[in-house]
C-alpha cells in the first residue's frame, strides 16, 4: 500500500466496567473482522475510563471508520491526537489487538496521556511494545 497514514485518537469511555469487561473482546474481534477487510491495523487499549486506539491504514479507509467511530456510543469526546503520513505499515499478523488488563507499560500510557504529544512515533513505540510477540 503507498499512501498509508497513522491515526491516534482518545475517546471517553461511556460504559461501566461490567459492560466493558463483557464487550471489550467483542469489539475488538468485531474490529479486527472488519478491519481486515479495510486493510487497516491497530492497537486499541482500554486504560482509567479511556480508549486508546491507533490506526493504520489508507487515509480513505481511516476517514471511513473515524464516521462509523464516532456514532458509536460506547463512547464519546474522539480527540485525534496525532495524524500522520507513515512509509510502512508495521509488520503485524493482527488487525486490531488490545494489550494484558495488568501490562506494566499502562503506567506509561497514563503519562503520555497526561501530556499527549501530537506525533504519533511515541504512541506507536508505547502502544506495540504492550502486544504481546504472538498476538
Ligand atoms: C473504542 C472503539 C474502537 C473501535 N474500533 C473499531 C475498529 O478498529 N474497526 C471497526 O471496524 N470498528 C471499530 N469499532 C466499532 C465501530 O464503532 C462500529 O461499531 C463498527 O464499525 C460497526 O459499525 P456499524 O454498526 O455502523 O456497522 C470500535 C468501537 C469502539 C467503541
Amino acid at each position: 500500500m503507498k499512501n498509508l497514514e497513522c491515526l491516534v485518537y482518545i475517546s471517553r469511555c461511556t460504559l461501566d466496567q461490567a459492560a466493558l469487561e463483557a464487550q471489550l473482546e467483542d469489539l475488538v474481534a468485531v474490529s479486527a473482522f472488519r478491519n481486515k477487510s479495510a486493510q487497516i491495523t491497530g492497537v486499541l487499549v482500554h486504560e482509567n475510563g479511556y480508549f486508546f486506539q491507533m490506526l493504520e491504514g489508507a487515509p480513505a479507509a481511516l476517514d471511513l471508520l473515524m464516521i462509523h467511530l464516532h456514532f458509536d456510543e460506547r463512547h464519546e469526546d474522539i480527540r485525534v491526537v496525532a495524524r500522520e503520513k507513515i512509509p510502512t505499515k508495521n509488520a503485524v499478523s493482527w488487525a486490531m489487538v488490545t494489550p494484558p488488563l495488568d501490562h506494566p507499560l499502562r503506567r506509561d500510557l497514563r503519562t503520555l496521556a497526561s501530556n499527549p504529544p501530537s506525533s504519533v512515533q511515541p504512541w506507536r513505540r508505547l502502544l506495540l511494545e504492550m502486544i504481546p510477540e504472538n498476538a
